[in-house]
């Protein structure tokens, strides 16, 4: 791991990471020397504001097909997989092809997929451009689309050749999709250093708009966590499930608010249910707990349950999913900022008596306005 000119490296067994404004411009050297044609795969958003910049710097290896696809969740399918891939079919793209995605997580997540079985699979390079997939959906080598039944039930892990960070895309990104990111980041400090929490702090306090290179710093030590863990548990058998930290409850409270409540801001919710439940059991410090409330604050992110968010409805929400077991849910909870909770088998998810998640649902609920 270096530092130069503010460009941070992570460098994980599969591919490299760098972090800092303008890398987008190196794109051309993660290309393989064979690679003669690139389908540039984008959201509608981000394409029409950066899509460009990156084809500018491929022109010159051979030929370049912009492939853009309708903005939002609602097209992570495999239907949209499928259009892309026809689109590439008919371009007449065959194995020397390399898929260069340019986007947020549903932009990695469907193009790395589509790379993993176009031909049997080709080469692709992820530049992520929202704050959640430079810290979250970048790292980690996960691809894949939702079904009606369920997100990311169909997909592949296949990792890209490189992964860009540069930081000049952030620019453009608005202040909730920064949001949605910063919750994640906190969760990693929560999971694994103290001192990223109070990097957190710092950019909080230059919120909307915080200073890239303070942000690049924390991006840089949010990445590494992320890689660090999902390297040491690439196929999600054990220590990948830290990861869960706040969603069990995050993704419930997404459920339940209709997704009017974007992923992060439940993730926050999320992390502060499951601390305050932790500090109930006595596995957490509650001047821990203060710490990291104080930091969703910073940032402005919530830390409460709304109040038209019925609590039954939320602890009923979190047994649909994916972690629960044997129809009781597991939560994975902090033992102090940095360390996680394990249990008699060695394993992160503890389950916890319902009347105790309903009660502190109740304490945390926001009171009508
Ligand atoms: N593969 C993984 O390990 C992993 C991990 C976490 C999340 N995910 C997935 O990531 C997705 C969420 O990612 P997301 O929050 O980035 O969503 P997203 O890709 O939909 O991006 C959010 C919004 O921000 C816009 N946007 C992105 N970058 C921008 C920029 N620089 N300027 C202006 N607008 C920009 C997008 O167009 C979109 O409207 C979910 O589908 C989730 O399942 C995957
Ligand atoms: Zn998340």
């Amino acid at each position: 791991v270096s530092e130069a000119n503010n460009i941070w490296t992570v460098d994980t067994p599969q591919y490299p990471i760098r972090i800092g404004r303008g890398v987008r411009e190196r794109v051309a050297q993660f290309a393989p020397p064979n690679a003669a044609r690139f389908a540039l795969i984008s959201d509608s958003n981000v394409c029409s504001l950066h899509c460009d910049s990156v084809r500018e710097k491929l022109a010159p290896l051979g030929h370049v097909e912009t492939l853009p696809f309708p903005a939002g969740e609602a097209a992570k399918t495999r239907e949209m997989k499928a259009d892309l891939e026809d689109r590439m079919l008919a371009t007449g793209f065959g194995r020397d092809c390399v898929i260069v995605a340019v986007g947020g997580g549903v932009t990695l997540d469907l193009a790395g997929f589509v790379a993993s079985t176009f031909m049997r699979g080709v080469p692709w390079i992820s530049l992520p451009t929202s704050l959640l997939a430079a810290v979250d959906a970048g790292v980690g080598g996960k691809t894949g689309v939702n079904a009606p039944a369920g997100k990311n039930l169909i997909g592949a892990f296949y990792p890209p050749l490189a992964v860009l960070i540069d930081l000049n895309f952030l620019t453009t990104l608005p202040t909730i999709e920064m949001k949605n990111g910063l919750a994640e980041m906190v969760k990693h400090a929560v999971i694994a250093d103290k001192l990223h929490l109070d990097e957190l702090l710092a950019t909080g306090r230059q919120m909307p708009r915080p200073d890239l290179s303070v942000l690049g710093r924390a991006i840089h030590r949010s990445v590494q966590i992320k890689a660090h863990i999902a390297g040491e548990d690439p196929y999600e058998q054990n220590l990948r499930q830290v990861l869960n930290l706040g969603h069990t409850i995050g993704h419930a409270v997404e459920k339940v608010s209709k997704f009017e409540i974007r992923h992060g801001l439940a993730v926050s919710i999320g992390i502060a249910v499951v601390t305050a439940m932790a500090v109930e059991l006595g596995i957490f410090p509650e001047a821990d707990r203060t710490q990291v409330i104080a930091v969703l604050k910073t940032l402005d992110l919530p830390t409460r349950v709304p109040h038209d968010l019925d609590e039954q409805a939320i602890l009923e929400s979190t047994r649909n999913d994916k972690k629960g077991r044997h129809g009781r849910t597991r939560y994975v909870l902090p033992a102090g900022i940095g360390k996680m909770a394990q249990n008699e088998d060695g394993g992160y998810g503890m389950e916890i008596d319902d009347a105790l998640v309903l009660s502190t649902l109740r304490a945390l609920k926001d009171s009508p306005a």
